[in-house]
């Protein structure tokens, strides 16, 4: 049987749901949950001592945790189809609280600058959008040998006030290490993050990119839409807290 807290944390997802009034998003995301609650009573991998998003042993090529690891969200979000055609040394699976040391801002900087915080602030940062359920979803690529992340990308589902309170699912961050380039990793990237939206209830996924990578996104089923504005803050010594 699940613990209480399990219980508390599902009951209280529900609950929001309800309290939003749309069936058919609310059905959605409800059966979600559901498919979610019993996967994991059911799972022989789940340490059920220990809260939802956790997973209890996780082998990884020749390696084998014996700590859990800390998800980000629960792992069997994950379209089980994209997880089958991924290439058998790679595996994919929720933001770990412990990837930093796995080389999670090694492949983000691929995409941009990263500005590396530290292993500290990289983990606070993990626990504050955990600590939002149903809003921030990071998953990564691993290389079950060596144990690193060679691909990573994240959902936000922002939830609105218009379309009968629907939501928006965002897709950002999206990276692939350059040795790992050109095996549909991106795609299958892009596939997971888009089934997590669509059973989110979000009646819409979107994102913003580069003029060079539109092909790429067309080649994931996205299609041009309007434009993207953008203004940047001003350089400052400090960032502000609200
Ligand atoms: C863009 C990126 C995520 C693509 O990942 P990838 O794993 O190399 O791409 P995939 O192998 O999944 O590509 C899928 C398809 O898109 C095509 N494709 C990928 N990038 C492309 C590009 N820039 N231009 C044209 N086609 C592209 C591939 O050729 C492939 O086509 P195919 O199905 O006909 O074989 C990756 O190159 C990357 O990390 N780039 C640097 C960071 C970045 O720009 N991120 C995107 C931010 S918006």
């Amino acid at each position: 049987m699940p613990t209480e807290a399990w219980l508390a944390w599902y009951q209280e997802a529900a609950m929001l749901q309800a309290v939003t009034g749309d069936e058919g998003r609310g059905g959605e995301a409800e059966r979600c949950f559901e498919r979610h609650l019993s996967s994991l009573v059911d799972s022989p991998h789940l340490d059920v001592g220990t809260p939802p998003t956790t997973v209890s042993n996780m082998s990884s090529g020749q390696q084998s945790y014996s700590a859990p690891l800390e998800l980000a969200f629960p792992e069997d979000l994950i379209s089980p189809e994209v997880l089958k055609a991924l290439p058998s040394e790679l595996t994919m699976r929720p933001l770990a609280s412990d990837d930093y040391k796995r080389g999670h801002l090694d492949v983000l900087s691929v995409l941009t600058v990263v500005n590396d915080p530290g292993a500290a602030a990289w983990t606070s940062q993990f626990h504050a959008m955990r600590a939002m359920p149903r809003t921030y979803f990071s998953l990564v690529i691993v290389d079950k040998k060596s144990d690193r992340i060679v691909g990573v990308g994240s959902l936000f589902v922002e939830r609105k006030f218009l379309r009968g309170l629907g939501s928006v699912g965002h897709i950002e961050d999206i990276a692939v290490d350059k040795s790992q380039q050109g095996k549909k990793l991106g795609q299958r990237i892009i596939q997971a993050l888009t089934y997590i939206s669509e059973n989110s209830g979000c009646y819409k996924t979107i994102l913003n990119c580069s003029d060079s990578n539109v092909p790429f996104y067309e080649k994931c089923g996205f299609a041009r839409k309007e434009n993207e504005m953008a203004k940047y803050a001003p350089e400052r010594s400090h960032s502000p807290r609200l």
